[in-house]
C-alpha cells in the first residue's frame, strides 16, 4: 500500500510534476520546498511564500484585521480584542463580562472565540453572562486573547480565494441540515467545511461582482498576496468575517473531481506565482 498523504500534499505533488518542479517535503509534510531553474518557493501548512510576514500576522489576529478593515472603511464583522494573559484578573474579567452583558441585552447572542483560532475550532455562541464567564475561562486556558463579536444572524457565507488581487475561485459554504421530529433543522451553527458545511461554486453573477469587490478592497487593506477572505451576509449586508493566510481548501478538494480540479487549479496559480 501506498503511503497516506492528505488531498493537499497530493495536489501540490501533481502540480509539480506536472511543471517539472523539484519538490521536497519536511516534518511529516508540514513543510515544502520547490525548485525550478534556480528559483525557490516554500510552502509552511497552508501558508504560501506570497504573504509578508506581518500581514500574516494581522490574517491570524480576528480582532485586528478588523480593526485595520473598518479604519479603511471596509464593511467587516466587529471583532473586539480581549487580552487574558496567563491570569485573569477579577477586575478585567468585570469589565469583559460588562461588555457582553451589553451585547447580550442587545441581540440575545453573541460569539466569543480563541482570538487567533482556525477552522470553526473554539468559537462558542453564548446566550447567557454565565456561559460567557465560564468561555472566557477556558479560552484563557489555551489563548493569550479572546474575540469578543456580536452575533450576526448570518444567512450565507462565501470564501473568495483571491491570488494578487484576482478572485480565483468562490464558494458558499452550505451547512447541513437534518430533520428533527419532523422540522428542517441546522445540523451545527458553524459554516467551517471542517464543521460539516458543503462548499458550492459560487455562479450568481452579480453577486459575485459584490463579493469580489469586497474581497479586493479587504486585501487593499490587507494586502496578502494569496489569501481567502471569507464574507458572511446579513440580510442585503456584506461584511468580511475573517482573511485567511493560509488557502486551505482540503475539505473542498475532497467533495468530488470537480471540486479537487478547482482547488488543484487555485494552487497551481500560486505556486507558479511564487516561482515566477
Ligand atoms: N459574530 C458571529 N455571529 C454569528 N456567527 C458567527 C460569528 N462569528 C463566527 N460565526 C460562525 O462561526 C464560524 C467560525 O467563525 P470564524 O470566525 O470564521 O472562525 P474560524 O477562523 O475558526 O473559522 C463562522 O463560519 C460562522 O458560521
Ligand atoms: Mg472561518
Amino acid at each position: 500500500m501506498g503511503e497516506q498523504v492528505s488531498s493537499f500534499v497530493g495536489m501540490l505533488r501533481e502540480i509539480c510534476e506536472k511543471h517539472r518542479i523539484l519538490l521536497q517535503s519536511y516534518s511529516g509534510n508540514w513543510a515544502h520546498r520547490m525548485e525550478k531553474d534556480g528559483k525557490t518557493a516554500f510552502i509552511t501548512g497552508y501558508q504560501f511564500g506570497l504573504n509578508p510576514a506581518s500581514v500574516q500576522e494581522i490574517c491570524k489576529d480576528k480582532a485586528l484585521t478588523f480593526m485595520m478593515l473598518s479604519d479603511r472603511g471596509i464593511p467587516a464583522a466587529e471583532h473586539r480584542f480581549l487580552a487574558l494573559g496567563l491570569h485573569l484578573l477579577d477586575e478585567t474579567l468585570g469589565e469583559y463580562l460588562a461588555q457582553c452583558e451589553e451585547l447580550l441585552k442587545k441581540d440575545g447572542k453573541l460569539v466569543l472565540k480563541d482570538n487567533y483560532g482556525t477552522g470553526g475550532n473554539r468559537v462558542y455562541l453564548i446566550e447567557n453572562l454565565r456561559e460567557a464567564e465560564e468561555t472566557l475561562r477556558k479560552i484563557q486556558g489555551f489563548s493569550y486573547a479572546a474575540a469578543l463579536s456580536p452575533y450576526y444572524p448570518i444567512d450565507a457565507e462565501y470564501r473568495v480565494v483571491m491570488l494578487r488581487g484576482e478572485p480565483l475561485l468562490t464558494i458558499r459554504k452550505e451547512r447541513a441540515t437534518h430533520f428533527e421530529n419532523g422540522v428542517l433543522v441546522l445540523s451545527e451553527w458553524r459554516h467551517n467545511l471542517g464543521q460539516g458545511a458543503k462548499g458550492i461554486v459560487e455562479t450568481d453573477e452579480a453577486l459575485l461582482l459584490k463579493l469580489h469587490s469586497l474581497a479586493r478592497r479587504a486585501l487593499e487593506a490587507v494586502p496578502a498576496g494569496f489569501a481567502s477572505v471569507d464574507i458572511i451576509r446579513v440580510g442585503a449586508d456584506l461584511m468580511v468575517l475573517e482573511i485567511n493566510g493560509g488557502v486551505m481548501l482540503e475539505h473542498f478538494s475532497s467533495q468530488d473531481p470537480m471540486c479537487r480540479k478547482q482547488a488543484l487549479s487555485v494552487y497551481e496559480k500560486a505556486i507558479l506565482c511564487m516561482l515566477d
